[in-house]
């Protein structure tokens, strides 16, 4: 016999608590599943009527917390009692990179995980099953059972079993992800814990797609799913770079070599360089981690993933200026700023680097994203909220107005010196190039750094064009 499982609760409604607990909450009816954040703002933002407004943007996400919003999904800021209502917890909150102490600049940084596990040994009533949705170095297991343990104090004291399962949602399609997982990992000793949040899953994913492990391969096979895959972008990403210089393309060579049934079609598209908040964090942690285990090789063999993708994104800015005598008082159209397509997450977005680099070289530019709003560009980019009032109120601070956000008309177009295609967004690919062509100064440049665009309509339309993994076009 299994534990019974009726009240869940997920602290953390980010980018993986949010939709994870909405996709949960549709498949399985007969449980509750209490979402419980410290921000008061982004739970304001769950709950708002107007669901264009909710925090985070997916695909789908609007259609179930639609269904389930106030059925058995509820987003609270009462942690605590959503702690002490739980069978079962998910800790779900962020894992930043340190940037003080022992580790700065590599190590995760487990303060919130740590500050989720004494408020669960202090609400936590009965027995508690407490999962690790977070992304962990190997071995938190054991760290959050002491902090757990550390409360007991009497035989009346809450009881605990720590389970690893970790996310492998991809933003942008996280709720196919969720819905259609390739796999769902679940780690731990107590095969009633481990079963019983197996059968959550079992509402909708088949038994041969649940793999259990113990706590410790689970943990690591997190952080090594992320650097494997960042090591395949990086990996083309090189490749990409030999093409531009060769006359290979490398759309071509990505098609020859994942038709390989041993390497695979899947990530291979040479692009700007990785962004999004886990790669280069979950690679940093495997790198402090097998430093910290007396193993430097290994942490160096991954740090060369991180410094390909740094020096990629640099590469793409000095292209773009070298086209240019200099890009001082160049208009530069700026196409996408999220880490990728269907998302409005900029973290670690190659745009910010890109466009500071740009802005830092007195170019002005005009900047376009579907999903981001302008107040997040302006955080990136480093400018300060008092400038963000300013530029925003009054006409006097144009000389701040170095970058504004425009939409995707003739406004931004007309008499920009180039477009810089930075997100794959679906509208950038349906672009009229032969229109565009005409309001932009002459000669114009596109960089498309996404591979997305017809190179054949935009040489047509008398453009000039640069396209990632295969360089200047003529
Ligand atoms: P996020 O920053 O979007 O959300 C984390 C939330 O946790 C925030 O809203 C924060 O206010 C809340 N929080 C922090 N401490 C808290 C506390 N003590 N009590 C209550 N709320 C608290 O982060 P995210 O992108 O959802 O990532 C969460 C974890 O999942 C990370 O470990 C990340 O590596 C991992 N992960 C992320 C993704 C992704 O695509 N974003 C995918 C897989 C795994
Ligand atoms: C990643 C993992 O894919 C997911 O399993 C994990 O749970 C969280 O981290 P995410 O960062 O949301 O997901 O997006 P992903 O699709 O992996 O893309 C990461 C970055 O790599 C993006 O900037 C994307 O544009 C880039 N990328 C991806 C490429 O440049 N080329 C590719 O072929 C694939």
């Amino acid at each position: 016999m299994s534990l019974q499982i009726k009240k869940v609760c997920c602290i953390g409604a980010g980018y993986v608590g949010g939709p994870t607990m909405s996709v949960f909450a549709d498949k399985c009816t007969d449980i509750i599943f209490n979402v419980v954040d410290v921000n008061v703002d982004r739970i304001s933002a769950w709950n708002s009527d107007d669901l264009s407004n909710l925090p985070i943007f997916e695909p789908g996400l609007e259609r179930i917390i639609r269904k389930c919003r106030g059925r058995n999904l509820i987003f609270s800021n009462e942690v605590n009692n959503g702690i002490s209502e739980a069978d079962l917890i998910f800790i779900s909150v962020n894992t930043p990179t340190k940037t003080k102490g022992e580790g700065a600049g590599k190590a995760s940084d487990l303060k919130y995980v740590e500050s989720c596990a004494k408020q669960i040994s202090k609400y936590a009533k009965g027995h508690t099953i407490v999962v690790e949705k977070s992304t962990l170095p190997v071995r938190t297991g054991e760290l959050i059972k002491g902090i757990l343990e550390s409360q007991k104090s009497s035989i009346k004291s809450p009881t605990f079993d720590i389970v690893s399962n970790p996310e492998f949602l991809s933003e942008g399609s996280a709720i196919k992800d969720l819905e259609f997982p390739d796999r769902v990992l679940i780690g731990g000793s107590n095969k009633k814990a481990l079963l019983a949040l197996g059968e959550i899953y079992g509402n909708w994913v088949s038994k041969e797609k649940i793999i259990y492990t113990n706590l410790w391969s689970s943990e690591l096979a997190k952080l090594t799913a992320n650097a494997f895959l960042a090591q395949r972008v990086s990996s083309i990403n090189s490749i990409g770079a030999l093409c531009e210089n060769t006359g290979a393309d490398v759309r071509e060579v990505a098609r020859a070599i994942g038709t390989d049934s041993r390497i695979g079609e899947k990530f291979l598209n040479s692009g700007p360089g990785f962004g999004g908040s886990c790669f280069k964090k979950d690679i940093l942690n495997l790198v402090y981690l097998a430093n910290h285990f007396g193993l430097p090789e290994v942490g160096s063999f991954w740090e060369s993933v991180v410094e390909l993708n740094t020096w990629n994104q640099k590469r793409l800015s000095s292209i773009i200026m070298s086209k240019f005598n200099s890009v001082r008082g160049k208009v530069i159209g700026i196409l996408g700023f999220a880490f990728k397509a269907n998302t409005n997450d900029t973290r670690e977005s190659p745009a910010i680097q890109i466009c500071k680099d740009l802005l830092s070289e007195g170019a002005i530019l005009r900047i376009h994203d579907p999903k981001v709003e302008k107040k997040q560009i302006s955080i990136d980019l480093g400018q300060s909220f008092k400038e963000y009032l300013l530029c925003n109120q009054s006409k006097e601070f144009n000389n701040l107005k170095k970058w504004e956000k425009f939409s995707l008309d003739k406004e931004l177009f007309q008499d920009t010196d180039a477009l810089v295609i930075l997100t794959e967004w679906e509208e950038y690919s349906k672009i009229n190039w032969s229109v565009i062509a005409n309001w932009m100064k002459s000669p114009g440049w596109v960089f498309d750094s996404r591979s997305i665009v017809d190179s054949k309509k935009i040489l047509k339309s008398g453009l000039n064009l640069w396209r990632v993994g295969d360089g200047t076009l003529n």
